[in-house]
Formats: structure tokens, sequence, C-alpha cells
């Protein structure tokens, strides 16, 4: 495959692709019908999720949350999570992890694309972890994924919403002085959890210590692979350490992650600022619909970034990082935000698509 980086933008489409979102009722899927249908690239066709609600139109038993639904899609029937009841080559999930496996593993066998939300296969070695700012040329592993599986699709991953945050802000201090060890704290929104997710009389005024799914162990691992470098035998994880404790807040969007950064080369805040900054991402030259310019926002407010005040940066895409100073026992504090149900989950999903589109893995 070609550096993605060298690939030459992609020219606006004269038709859009046909594409369709599985669990497209839940908290994911709601921000994916909102970011899809009026995407420029892709037009959303078709909506599945479970058997409560197959059969039945998209507006009668989505409880839809993010303001007016269009027509068209209030219109669409939603089908049983099945391909031989779907047409899109590509597939957006938003699925449990407790259904995905079979799911996506069953549309990926059928011959489609699955750009997948959950955490069932994003370790496994023959498949990518993306973050097109980050590390486009894991794709490459699609080569083995089909090889090794006998597939005619794929299933293409993107991370955990807290590990997004936490790997983007890293990202350009790992490439510029290289981190060793990191300790993250996160403060978690209540739409991590999806609908109806956490009851309001456990979060409303609490703070609870501890998300389940292992949410700690895939800020860990996670970021590691997303960071790692292609080898032989696939992904060699980043040599960084890294302790993550969560917490879910009752903040409505935004996940807040504090870090403090150990790096292979001292760097004073100032530095550290510099290189987040003006670090423009791996894809910046493909111009694709999804990708923020630029990808990480730092701002000098001493009180900011705030989930209310800058979830929504980027349309949602950004990530903000502020109060990067100096750490006692490490070399570097810092707070980083992001969008947990756009650019920790549907809008990361869209963007990797949009990737594999401008590689002409899609849509050729
Ligand atoms: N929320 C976030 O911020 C976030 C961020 C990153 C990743 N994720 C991941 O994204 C996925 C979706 O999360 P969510 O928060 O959107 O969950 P959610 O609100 O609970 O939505 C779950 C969706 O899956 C469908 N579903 C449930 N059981 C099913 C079955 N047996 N067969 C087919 N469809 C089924 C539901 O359909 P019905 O309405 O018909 O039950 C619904 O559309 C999860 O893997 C989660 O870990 C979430």
């Amino acid at each position: 495959m070609n550096d993605p980086s060298s690939a030459p933008p992609a020219a606006t489409r004269r038709t859009r692709i046909p594409v369709a979102v599985l669990g497209a009722t839940g908290a994911v899927g709601q921000t994916f019908v909102g970011l899809l249908h009026d995407h420029p690239w892709f037009e959303l066709v078709e909506v599945a999720a479970s058997d409560r609600s197959a059969g039945h139109a998209y507006g009668e038993v989505a409880h839809w949350l993010g303001g007016e639904l269009p027509a068209r899609i209030a219109a669409l029937p939603v089908a049983p999570c099945d391909p031989a009841r779907i047409d899109a080559p590509i597939v957006f999930s938003a699925l449990d992890a407790a259904v995905a496996g079979d799911v996506e593993a069953a549309f990926a066998r059928a011959g489609r694309f699955v750009l997948s939300n959950a955490r069932n296969y994003r370790l496994d070695a023959d498949v990518p972890l993306l973050i097109p700012e980050i590390n486009p040329e894991h794709v490459v592993l699609l080569d083995r994924q089909r090889a090794r599986r006998g597939w005619t699709g794929a299933i293409v991953t993107n991370s955990n919403c807290s590990t997004m945050v936490v790997a983007l802000a890293l990202a350009p201090l790992h490439q510029a002085f290289g981190v060793s060890q990191v300790f993250v704290t996160t403060l978690q929104a209540v739409s991590g959890a999806g609908y109806p997710g956490v009851p309001s009389l456990d979060i409303l005024g609490n703070v609870i210590p501890y998300i389940g799914g292992g949410e700690e162990e895939k800020i860990e691992t996670e970021t590691l692979k997303l960071l790692g470098t292609l080898s032989a035998g696939g992904v060699t994880p980043a040599p960084m350490r890294i302790s993550a404790q969560v917490t879910r807040v009752p903040v409505e969007h935004g996940h807040t992650v504090c870090m403090a950064v150990a790096l292979e080369r001292s760097a004073d805040p100032d530095a550290a600022i510099d290189a987040i900054e003006h670090w423009p991402g791996a894809v910046a030259a493909l111009a694709l619909p999804s990708a923020p310019t630029p990808p990480i926002v730092v701002t000098r407010q001493i009180d900011r970034p705030q989930p209310r005040r800058d979830a929504g940066a980027g349309r949602g895409m950004q990530v903000v990082v502020g109060r990067v100073r100096r750490d006692p026992i490490l070399d570097l504090r810092l707070v980083a935000l992001g969008h947990n149900t756009i650019r920790g989950a549907a809008g990361a999903s869209v963007l990797n698509a949009e990737l594999l589109v401008a590689r002409g893995l899609l849509g050729s």
C-alpha cells in the first residue's frame, strides 16, 4: 500500500456511497445518524438495531436526543443487524460489545466494510485500530486480516472514547520528545454509558470511581497500539507505561483527562505547547471532510478546557488541551478534553471511513 500521507486529496464525489448504521437507536448510533444524514461522501440509506426496534420506523423507536430529526431518516425502517437484510457496502457499527463480535464478523464475511466502535476486535493483531492523524499507515493490516480470515469485507476499529483523547494529546509529545510514562485520571460524561445509561439518582451530585467493561485497561493498552509502529508481526506497541484511573461524572458530553507525563527528552511547558499546537497530524494533506484543522487546540485560559464550553470544538472533532505545566514528579501535567460520542466514537469512525475512501480502499 502507498504511504497515506502522500495520497492526493480525494476529489469531491459526484455520487455518495450508500452506508448503514448498526445500533442506530443508541447514543453513538444517533450521533452517526446526525453526522451522516448530510455527509458529502456518504449517503445514509439503512439503519439497524435489535429485534426490539426492527420493523418499526426509525423515528418511532429512536429516543432521539439530537435536535430535529430529518423526516427522511425518521421514516427509514429499522432492519435487524443481519447482513442478509442490509445492502450497504459500508456499515458503521455502534453495537454493544456483547453483540458486536458475531454481528460485525458476519458483515465482514459478507463482504462489507465494518467501521466498529466496539472493543471486541481493537487489539487483534490483524485489525487496524486507527486514528488517521496518528497512524494511517496501520491500514496495511487489512491485507493480513483478509488473508488470514478469508473475509472479502473487513473490520476497522476506532478506540475507546477516553483513549482517543489520551492518544491524541500524547501523539505530538511522543513524536517530539518520546513519552515514557503516563498517569491518567479521567472524568467521563454520562453519555459515554449509552442510553439510558447511568441512573440519574446514581450520578446527579455524585462521582462514581468505576466504569465497567475494562475502561482502565482499554486506555492502558489501546494507546500503546495507536502510538505503536508497524512491524513484521503487526504493530509493536509504543514502549511506554500508562496507569489509568477512570471516573464517571455528572457531565452530559465530553470526557476530560488529567495526565502527568514523563518524557525521554525533557521539554518545558512552552516547548510542549509548541509541539502540540503546531502538530498537523498525518492526514492534513488529504482534506478529509471530518478532519479538524488543527486536530488539537491549546487553550491558555487557566480554567479551561471545560466540557460545557469546549467539547464542541471543531464540531466535536478537536481535542482541547490546557493547563500544560511542569509536574513536580514527572515532567509535565496537562488536561485534555474530547467529545465522547463524536471524536470518541461516531466521528472517529466516519473519519476512518473517509481515510479508506481517500486511499481508494472504499467506494472506488
Ligand atoms: N457512548 C459513548 O460515548 C461511546 C464511545 C465510544 C465507544 N462506544 C461504544 O459504542 C457502542 C455503542 O454504545 P452506545 O453508548 O451507543 O450504547 P447504547 O446507547 O446502549 O446503544 C446500543 C445500540 O445497540 C443496539 N442493540 C442492543 N442489543 C442488540 C442486539 N442484540 N442486536 C442488535 N442490536 C442491539 C441497540 O438497539 P435497541 O435500541 O433496539 O435496543 C442500540 O441501538 C458500544 O460498543 C460502546 O462501548 C460508546
